[in-house]
């Protein structure tokens, strides 16, 4: 008889963030991906627990930059000379003090001891860790610098995003609207869902969620949206998600797959499908009847893919890896419609990913305009006369949304900028602004930043 194997008893939320936040040093992951593994090594963590562990692995991230403006000021070394595990038990405990206000500052300083002991950590590392801390829960903290003296290292300190962002914002948009972004990418945002119109619709599907014990409200803009008050359960546990009957997605995402206009029977390219989460919007507006040629040069993510379009249903789509910004086996002027979800910085989304704001530098910008632009000329090549175009980024940033759309009309006259509103439910429709550019921000909607247009061939 074969045995199915004993899932290992999980550890505690704090020792599992701080694998996944040292890990992520050490490994050069992202803490979503170890974070992900985590949560899928131990099934048998209590959902309280892996709630607490989301928090806190976010919640360093999300104030990362703050927290070592103040270990920085109290701690005896510098914080790049600090072993990982210590940086980050470190940060843990600060974040759990200063930013946390259900944790007792005893209780963390507690753990982060006895982490310490529990990795074996030198006694010398112990007691620096126990030094530290104990400044810290003293309120031994200097004060941040005022706005008035200096906006940038008040506003990046203060709201936790590096300077050079800052600065760009703050000379781009002035300070009333960075200060209005920079508040809004740290708010923890709402948990919104796609349902899945292959398999349910959302009447149906929020009366079967409150069965699974979730609470669930209609979303403000996109019909096919809901929202869900705080999980019970992990996702992954409840019936309705292993159906595939929903999947997470911002309000943002789901309305900007509209714009494309994709119908049945149609034969439409997708470059950028990822996981396949705008794969399965466009299955629904075509009623699972046509070719989606899915494109990634991500394995993994297609893997995953591939797997997510089983559990949806969606049987028109076609998994493809390949570079999209090289040639793919296509011939051109064949296609009826393109979405490119163009690899961008993801500024718009660092509410979800904090992550992202302490990884990606301003010379990392100048890396993906390039990239945008040769996808953008691939993929009009295929497009067939009257064929669309739907340009998609989750970023804030003008030179790859606005500048990379007009750089290539300019280049492309056979093509023109046609977003068009009635493509989108009733209340969603100011999102297009002059001449033709879907536009969402944290700070003016609520939602994720995105960047949408379409382009039509003549
Ligand atoms: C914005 S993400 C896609 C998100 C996905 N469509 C979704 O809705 O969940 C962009 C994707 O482009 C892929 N990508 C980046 N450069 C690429 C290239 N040169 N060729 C093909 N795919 C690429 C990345 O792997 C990533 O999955």
């Amino acid at each position: 008889m074969v045995k199915t194997p004993i899932p290992p008893i999980p550890p505690g939320a704090r020792t599992l963030a701080l694998d996944i936040l040292a890990g992520a040093r050490q490994k050069g992951r992202s803490v979503e991906d170890l974070m992900a593994a985590a949560f899928k090594r131990h099934p048998l963590l209590s959902r309280s627990e892996r709630a607490f562990v989301l928090e806190l692995v976010q919640g360093v991230k999300r104030w990362e930059l703050r927290l070592d403006y103040h270990l920085a000021a109290i701690s005896a070394l510098p914080l790049k000379k600090l072993h990982p595990l210590v940086l980050n038990i470190l940060r843990l405990a600060a974040f759990q003090v200063l930013m946390l206000n259900k944790v007792p500052a005893r209780a963390a300083l507690n753990e982060a001891g006895q982490q310490a002991k529990a990795r074996r950590l030198p006694k010398a590392h112990v007691g620096f860790i126990n030094a530290v801390l104990r400044r810290l829960a003293a309120g031994d903290l200097p004060a941040l610098p005022s706005l008035k003296d200096d906006p940038v290292t008040a506003l990046s300190l203060a709201t936790s995003h590096p300077a050079w962002l800052v600065r760009r914002w703050l000379a781009r948009l002035g300070l009333e609207s960075t200060q209005a972004r920079l508040a809004a990418n740290n708010q923890i945002p709402p948990l919104t869902i796609r349902v899945n119109t292959l398999k349910t619709d959302p009447a149906t599907l929020a009366a079967r969620l409150a069965r699974e014990g979730v609470e669930a409200t209609y979303c403000r803009l996109s019909p096919g949206g809901l929202s869900l008050a705080a999980l019970k359960a992990s996702p992954v546990q409840l019936p309705s998600y292993r159906e595939g009957l929903w999947l997470f997605q911002d309000e943002a995402a789901q309305l900007v797959t509209g714009l494309l206009g994709a119908g049945p029977g149609q034969r439409v390219l997708e470059i950028g499908a990822g996981r396949g989460g705008k794969t399965t919007a466009l299955a629904e507006a075509m009623a699972n009847q046509g070719l989606i040629l899915a494109v990634d040069y991500h394995r993994r993510r297609l893997q995953e893919a591939r797997l997510n379009l089983k559990r949806w249903g969606v049987a028109v789509a076609q998994p493809l890896l390949a570079d999209a910004t090289q040639s793919l086996p296509l011939k051109s002027g064949t296609l009826d419609a393109v979405l490119l979800d163009a690899p961008c910085s993801s500024l718009g989304i660092l509410r979800r990913h904090p992550e992202i704001k302490m990884r990606l530098t301003e010379t990392d910008l100048a890396t993906f305009p390039p990239r945008q632009r040769a996808m953008l000329a691939r993929a009009a090549d295929l497009l067939r006369p009257g064929g669309r175009l739907l340009y998609i980024t989750c970023t804030t940033e003008p030179e790859e949304n606005e500048e990379v759309v007009n750089a290539f009309l300019s280049t492309h006259p056979e093509f023109h900028l046609a977003t068009d509103p009635n493509f989108l439910p009733p209340p969603a429709r100011s999102l297009i602004q002059p001449p033709g550019f879907f536009k969402t921000a944290a700070e003016t909607h609520g939602l994720d930043s995105f960047f949408a247009a379409v382009l039509v061939k003549k």
